[in-house]
C-alpha cells in the first residue's frame, strides 16, 4: 500500500508514468476504472481547486465520494481527534484524500491508516498532487521538463506548492531563481537540498528585472493564513503585481503559472496574454489527479 505525502515518494519513473496517465486521461477521459471504488475527501482547510478537481476526478473515473469540505458539521467539533477520524474514514473508503493545517497531519494520517492517504496539503510543507498537475503544465507548454529555467515568485517560504514543485523539479537539471522580499525567502532546508545536488540557483528581490531568462515564472499568493502576526502579512502583501508590461522582455515561450487562488499578484490584465497559463493549469488538476489515484490504487 503506498500513499502519496509528499512528491519525494514518487520517484522519477513513477513521476513519469503518471504525467503520461494523464496525458492518456486527457485524451480519453471516459475510463471508469473506479466503479467499485469510494474515495473520502476530508478537507480541514478551506480549497476550491483541489477539492473539486479531486471529485471531478474521482466521478469521472466512476468512483463514489464521501468526505466534508468544512469540519464545523462533523464529529470534530466534539472532540475527535485526527487519529479516530482517520481509523473511522478507512472502513468506509478505499483511498482518502486530505487537506488539514498541521504539517505533518498527512504523515501521521498515513502511518496509520489502511488505505492510502493522498495529501492535498499540510500546512506550509507540501502539495504533491498540486505538484503533479504543475509538472504536466510545464511539460506540456515546454515539451519538456529537462533544463529549464524557472523563476518562483512571492511567498516562497509559506508556499508549499513552490516546496514541493522544486524537490521535483530538481530531478530535471533545472535552474531556479527565487524572487522574494528577505522575510519570505525560500527556507534553508530546500536551498540545502540543491547545494547537495549541485542544482544552480540565485535569489533576488526585485520582479521585473529577474525574469528575462524564465521559462517559468511560477507566482505564489503571499499566504495570509500562515502569519502569526496579521502587521507582517500587512507589510508583504502586494510585494509583486505582475502586470502585462513586465512581459515584454520575456522569452517567446514563458508561460506563467499560479497555484492560485491569486490575490493581488498577477494584474487582471495578465490574463488574456497567450503567456498566462494558470487557468487551464487548474484544469490539468483533474487529469494528474485521475492518474496519481489509479496509480496508488493500481488501477
Ligand atoms: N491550488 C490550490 O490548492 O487551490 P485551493 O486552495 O483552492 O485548493
Amino acid at each position: 500500500m503506498k500513499s502519496l505525502v509528499s512528491i519525494t515518494d514518487f520517484n522519477k519513473q513513477e513521476i513519469l508514468a503518471v504525467l503520461e496517465r494523464a496525458a492518456d486521461f486527457e485524451k480519453n477521459i471516459d475510463q471508469p476504472l473506479l466503479r467499485d471504488k469510494v474515495v473520502a475527501t476530508l478537507f480541514f482547510e478551506p480549497s476550491t481547486r483541489t477539492r473539486l478537481s479531486f471529485e471531478t476526478a474521482i466521478g469521472r473515473l466512476g468512483g463514489h465520494v464521501i468526505g466534508f469540505s468544512d469540519t464545523s458539521n462533523t464529529s470534530i467539533t466534539k472532540g475527535e481527534t485526527l487519529k479516530d477520524t482517520i481509523m473511522m474514514v478507512a472502513n468506509y473508503a478505499d483511498l482518502i484524500v486530505m487537506r488539514h493545517p498541521l504539517e505533518g497531519a498527512a504523515r501521521y494520517a498515513a502511518e496509520i491508516s489502511r488505505v492510502p492517504i493522498i495529501n492535498a496539503g499540510d500546512g506550509a510543507n507540501q502539495h504533491p498532487t498540486q505538484t503533479l498537475l504543475d509538472l504536466y503544465s510545464i511539460q506540456k507548454t515546454q515539451g519538456t521538463l529537462e533544463g529549464l529555467n524557472i523563476a518562483m515568485v512571492g511567498d516562497l517560504k509559506y508556499g508549499r506548492t513552490v516546496h514541493s514543485l522544486l524537490q521535483a523539479m530538481s530531478l530535471f537539471r533545472t535552474r531556479f531563481t527565487f524572487i522574494a522580499p528577505q522575510e519570505l525567502a525560500m527556507p534553508q532546508e530546500y536551498k540545502n537540498l540543491l547545494r547537495e545536488k549541485n542544482i544552480p540557483f540565485d535569489e533576488h528581490t526585485d520582479l521585473a528585472d529577474n525574469i528575462a531568462n524564465a521559462d517559468i515564472i511560477y507566482m505564489t499568493r503571499v499566504q495570509r493564513e500562515r502569519f502569526l502576526d496579521p502587521m507582517e502579512y500587512e507589510k508583504v502583501k502586494n510585494v509583486y503585481v505582475l502586470h502585462n508590461k513586465m512581459l515584454e522582455k520575456t522569452k517567446p515561450n514563458v508561460k506563467i503559472l499560479h497555484p492560485l487562488p491569486r490575490v493581488n499578484e498577477i494584474a487582471p490584465d495578465v490574463d488574456s496574454n497567450p503567456k498566462a497559463y494558470y487557468f487551464t493549469q487548474a484544469g490539468n488538476g483533474v487529469f494528474a489527479r485521475m492518474a496519481a489515484i489509479c496509480h496508488l490504487l493500481e488501477k
